[in-house]
This record gives C-alpha cells, structure tokens and sequence, in this order.
C-alpha cells in the first residue's frame, strides 16, 4: 500500500534511542522501574495555546486531583500524537520495549483492562494480565503481598482495578512500581476521565466555558468523580443532577452546581454524561423504583432536546440501556460512546508513554 512502512522502517524512523536500554547510573545493580530510559521522542502537534504543558515526573496516575491543567494538556497533546500512531497501517512502535505492565484486576472490565493492554502492546512492553479471581488471592493472599510478588517478577507499571477505595495508594506507598489506578471502589477511575477530556475535545474543540451536565448514580461514582475534577480544571461549568439519595451528601469539594430536575439541569448544555444506574442499590432502599428513576432521569431523544442541538451525549459503559440512557440517544449523532472507547487507548498509550519517561 502506498506510504505503508514496515516494522523495520517504523524502528529506523525512530533512531537510535527508539529501544529502551536499561542504565545503572552508578555502575551498580540492575536498575528498577525508576532507571527506565526514556522513550523514543515521538513527534507532536503543536501545543494548544490555552495551556502550557507540563509532566513533573510523575511516577503514579491515582487521581486527577493533582493534576494541573498543564499536565492534562500534556496528556491530551501526548494522545494526539499516539492517536496518529494508531491511524498507520502498522499501529505499533517501539518506545516502551524493555518496560513490563501488569494488570492486576480485581473487579471486572471490559473497556478499561483491554485499552490498558493495547496501548502497551502498541508501545512495544511487554504485557501480563493478572484476574484476582484466578490468582493466589483466592488462597489469601493480600494485596501487598501480591504485588510484592508481582515487582519480584519484573513488573515496572502496576496497572490496578480494586473494589476498595484507596487501594492502588497502598500499593504506590509500599512497592517499587509505578501504579496507574484503573477505578478504585467509588473513589476514583483518572483515565476514564483522561479520555472523557480527549473525547470532547475533539468533538468540540475547547472545554472552558462549556456546560457539562453529569446525570445518574452520582453518589456510588467514581467516573464521575475523576470526570468533576477534570471538567472543572479545564474551566468547564458542571451541573451535577440525580435524585438526592443518589447524589454525595454534605459540602461538596468541587466547584459544581447541583439539580435534582433533569429538564431544567439539560437546558441549554454542551455536554450530558448519563451514568450506570446500579441496579443493586434499588435493594438499598435508595430509589423508590425503576420506573420512577427512569421517568424522571432517563435520557430521552425529547428530554436532549433542551440542550444545544450539537450538544454532546457520553457514558462511561457499560450502559443500562432503557434506563439511564435510551438506545435511539446512546446510538445517535450526537453520542461520542464510541470515540470515548476508541480514545481509551491512545490516552492510556500517552500515560505509559508519559510515565516511561517520555519527553516531548
Ligand atoms: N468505563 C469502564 O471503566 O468500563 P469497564 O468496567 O468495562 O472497564
């Protein structure tokens, strides 16, 4: 195919240093995941103008609590340029050979788990996948424990999904790994949020200024947690709307407005984020009934109405379809699902590119 390049011809563009090489700066032992060199430099778009970037060299992705709004750009502009990686005939380069990733998850995923595995294999690390249900944790092991035993084995990137909140900040105290957070309990899922960014900002070209509505399971939600920090970073105005035993109790630490009408809360919006209803918190006496809930907060074809007429529809997945979002809005031409799990991958390319090392 014309402008078809072969693996080799991928190596040769990327020079010299596309192969990462393991320094001991000292002389001494084998290095750690600290001593990772850095990656090949891959060529990027110019910066945006609204944001300098920055990466202080960060070692773990827990939270976008930390984040500035320059280190968010510099992920945004890293994915860019992974994003055209993943357009070549061959989707694969060589930056992060040498760096071993494991995911150690101990909740199910589809999107998140698959896009983390993808991304390293597209950067050249090499990947294990490691499912709690069928590891040592069902024979007791703890979780320092295995991802002690993990590092032992050549683990450099600490890939982590837990149902307890705060997991993966034990792991990044305890062990010499870099940790990315993959969703911890209700806490926190950065990367979920990452792309969330990336997506819209393709879809609309800026996020200040704009109107996001998150609707749904607020309360139990750490997508729309690590969304919230993002969102308002970026300088975007968000309105959170659900009924109020849904919603976190008390002051609230961002700077958001809350609606319990979801009609007035749609006017005039840029963006509506439906969340999973989880249905297993009906038994909790949380919601009247399902009916109720969807007559009330189910996104309908006439209820996106009142937003813009190029207002943009998202959800993490996986989606309760008839419930919190109607299949004829989740599959329409305003819906950015797709993109946002498109995008998963390059995002997630860009912070184990970032993470490695990588300089732009
Ligand atoms: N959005 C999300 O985290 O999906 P998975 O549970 O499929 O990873």
């Amino acid at each position: 195919m014309p402008g078809e390049r072969s693996p080799a011809a991928e190596l040769a563009a990327l020079g010299p240093d596309a192969i990462l090489r393991l320094p001991a700066p000292d002389g001494g032992a084998p290095a750690g995941p600290t001593a990772v060199a850095a990656p090949a430099a891959i060529d990027l778009p110019a910066p945006p103008t609204d944001s300098p970037d920055e990466w202080p060299g960060r070692r773990h992705v827990l939270d976008l609590d930390d984040f500035s709004a320059g280190e968010i750009g510099r992920v945004l502009r890293t994915a860019d340029a992974m994003k055209e990686i993943l357009g070549r005939p061959i989707k694969q380069v060589p930056a992060l050979r040498g760096l071993t990733v494991v995911t150690l998850f101990y909740e199910a995923s589809t999107r998140t788990r698959v896009s983390f595995e993808l991304a390293a294999k597209r950067l050249g690390a090499d990947v294990v996948n490691v499912a709690a249900s069928s590891s040592s944790v069902t024979k007791g092991e703890s979780l320092l424990d295995t991802a002690h035993t993990l590092r032992a084995l050549g683990a450099d990137v600490l890939v982590m999904r837990h149902s307890e909140a705060g997991a993966p900040y034990v792991v990044a105290e305890h062990v010499d790994c870099m940790v990315l957070n993959a969703g911890d309990g209700w806490h926190a899922h950065p990367t979920q949020a990452l792309l969330d960014l990336y997506t819209l900002r393709e879809r609309l070209g800026t996020i200040a200024g704009r109107r996001v509505v998150i609707v749904g399971d607020i309360l139990h939600s750490r997508v729309a947690r690590s969304a919230i920090w993002g969102f308002t970073k970026l300088g975007a105005a968000v309105t959170l709307c659900g009924p109020p035993t849904l919603l976190p109790a008390g002051e609230l630490p961002w700077p958001v407005q809350v609606d319990h009408d979801l009609d007035r809360a749609l006017e005039g919006a840029d963006v509506v984020m439906a969340l999973r209803l989880q249905r297993e918190r009906q038994q909790a006496g949380l919601l009247p009934s399902l009916r109720e809930y969807v007559r009330l907060y189910g996104l309908t074809r006439e209820r996106l109405a009142r937003a813009r007429p190029d207002a943009v529809v998202m959800h993490p997945g996986p989606m309760n379809e008839g419930v919190e979002i109607m299949p004829e809005v989740a599959y329409g031409a305003q819906s950015a699902i797709a993109d946002q799990v498109t995008n998963g991958v390059a995002i997630r390319m860009a912070l184990l590119y970032l993470l490695g090392g990588g300089s732009v």
